[in-house]
């Protein structure tokens, strides 16, 4: 038998949700030349992406790249949210990525009844802090709130032109009496993502998304309003052909010339040669461009693009989680006190938590012993695997020896609340520490 430490009993239900909604597989060459991994995208729990290419190659590049991310300031931080800021951290401090996190305060007003005082409060008392305390830097990293970033309110406006109400339907499964706030909901995300690509924000650039999988809904719709945005469109044609193609409307019809003037040079200092122009159908068709030659044309020619009055937005990569698993097996929800280890819990109350979780134990110790207990339901080890464990060959000792037998429950939760405390406490100090100045440094408020 294969001892696989990051696998999981859910991982048949990710893989087939990942095959249907054509989500790539998180394979191991997207991690190769990251420096230093980040534990979440070597175990497994980073299981999907779409586009994540474009992120690994600026990153191993060393070239400019966006992070965007948004909270529902709605509820309690637990763990299964620090896995998010987790992974955001590691791409800022290690990985060279400008961070931008908006606080999803329209989404929480239409769809969860909060007022905007109330989300400002929560967003920055429960997520921004712990997010100073656990290495966020304002340096290149911001925070701003939905309602109040113009930029983002107008590109929800523009992406509206591009969506169909029978499409939103489609994604989102609305229904004759959604109100309409909760519609615009979706566009507004898009604006949210897509805004980091203004010039103002640093311009065309791969962006990255990384959330859990339930947001696919949401990136699948961005993506396609980022491409229906574009003046150009780089693609292969049904016939087999590669090429760059206008898809300019009213607005830019007296460029067109000008536009594959631009495109052509863009091609020709890229060392593409071999190029035929056709103005009646404003293509320009490249023999030899492969899979990746495409995706470098559109980037280059999406960074034209803003100079000639479109947006150039590069579409948003996206990575996917899995989601943790609550400690009384079922989900990990704030609305459920005894599923998660909230990051405010007081440390006997998270330790008491850990100590009648769940785990994936037999029913005597004469059975375990005999026929070893199953980590991969065992939801202690859920916490090591994403929180608590950075040692690698620590965590694969504690998997095998839970699997053989000689590991019992209670040993292995008495070194879960032994590291909780660690960390926990840790965390909290921290978070006691962040002073006002530090918040104000990374929250803008336009
Ligand atoms: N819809 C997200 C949630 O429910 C929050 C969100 C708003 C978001 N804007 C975003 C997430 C942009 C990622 C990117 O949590």
């Amino acid at each position: 038998m294969k001892i696989d430490p990051w696998g999981a009993s859910q991982y048949q239900d990710y893989a087939r949700l990942r095959d249907e909604f054509g989500i790539d597989p998180f394979t191991d060459d997207l991690v190769e030349g990251l420096p230093d991994p980040h534990p979440l995208l070597k175990r497994g729990v980073i299981f999907g992406h779409r586009g994540f290419g474009l992120i690994r190659d600026a990153i191993r590049g060393g070239d400019p790249w966006g992070l965007m991310t948004g909270l529902m300031p709605s509820g309690q931080m637990h763990f299964g949210h620090k896995m998010l800021i987790d992974q955001v951290i590691y791409y800022q401090r290690k990985c060279g990525a400008d961070v931008t996190i908006g606080v999803a305060d329209f989404e929480a007003y239409a769809t969860r009844g909060l007022t905007l005082e109330k989300a400002r409060e929560v967003a920055i008392e429960e997520y921004v802090k712990t997010y100073l305390a656990l290495g966020l830097s304002p340096e290149n990293g911001q925070v701003y709130f939905q309602t109040k970033r113009a930029r983002v309110k107008d590109l929800a406006y523009e992406a509206g032109l591009k969506v169909t109400l029978s499409e939103m339907r489609a994604i989102y499964g609305f229904e004759d009496s959604t109100n309409l706030a909760h519609i615009n909901a979706p566009l507004i995300q898009a604006g949210d993502i897509l805004h980091i690509q203004n010039a103002e924000s640093g311009g065309p650039r791969p962006t990255l998304v990384p959330v859990g999988v339930d947001q696919d809904p949401h990136l699948r719709l961005t993506r396609g309003i980022a491409q229906s945005l574009r003046l150009y469109s780089v693609k292969r044609t049904e016939d087999g052909r590669s090429g760059v193609f206008l898809k300019t409307g009213e607005r830019h019809k007296d460029q067109e010339k000008a536009l594959l003037d631009a495109a052509e040079a863009v091609l020709t200092k890229l060392g593409f040669a071999d190029l035929e122009r056709n103005d009646a159908y404003r293509a320009i068709y490249i023999k030899g461009a492969s899979k990746d030659d495409i995706l470098d044309i559109d980037v280059a020619l999406a960074k034209t693009e803003p100079r000639r009055g479109g947006h150039g937005f590069i579409q948003p990569s996206a990575t996917y989680h899995r989601f943790q698993t609550g400690l009384d097996g079922g989900k990990m929800s704030s609305s459920r006190p005894n599923s998660a280890i909230f990051l405010e819990d007081d440390l006997k109350a998270a330790k008491k938590k850990m100590g009648s979780a769940k785990t994936g134990g037999r029913a005597s110790v004469e059975e375990q012993r005999r026929l070893g207990a199953n980590a991969d339901e065992c939801t202690v080890y859920e916490m090591f695997l994403y929180h608590l464990m950075d040692d690698d060959k620590e965590l694969i000792d504690t998997y095998r020896r839970c699997k053989s037998g000689d590991l019992l429950c209670g040993e292995c939760k008495s070194r879960g609340q032994d590291l909780i405390e660690l960390k926990l406490g840790d965390l909290q100090e921290r978070k006691k520490g962040v002073s006002d100045d530090e918040v104000k440094a990374v929250l803008r408020e336009d």
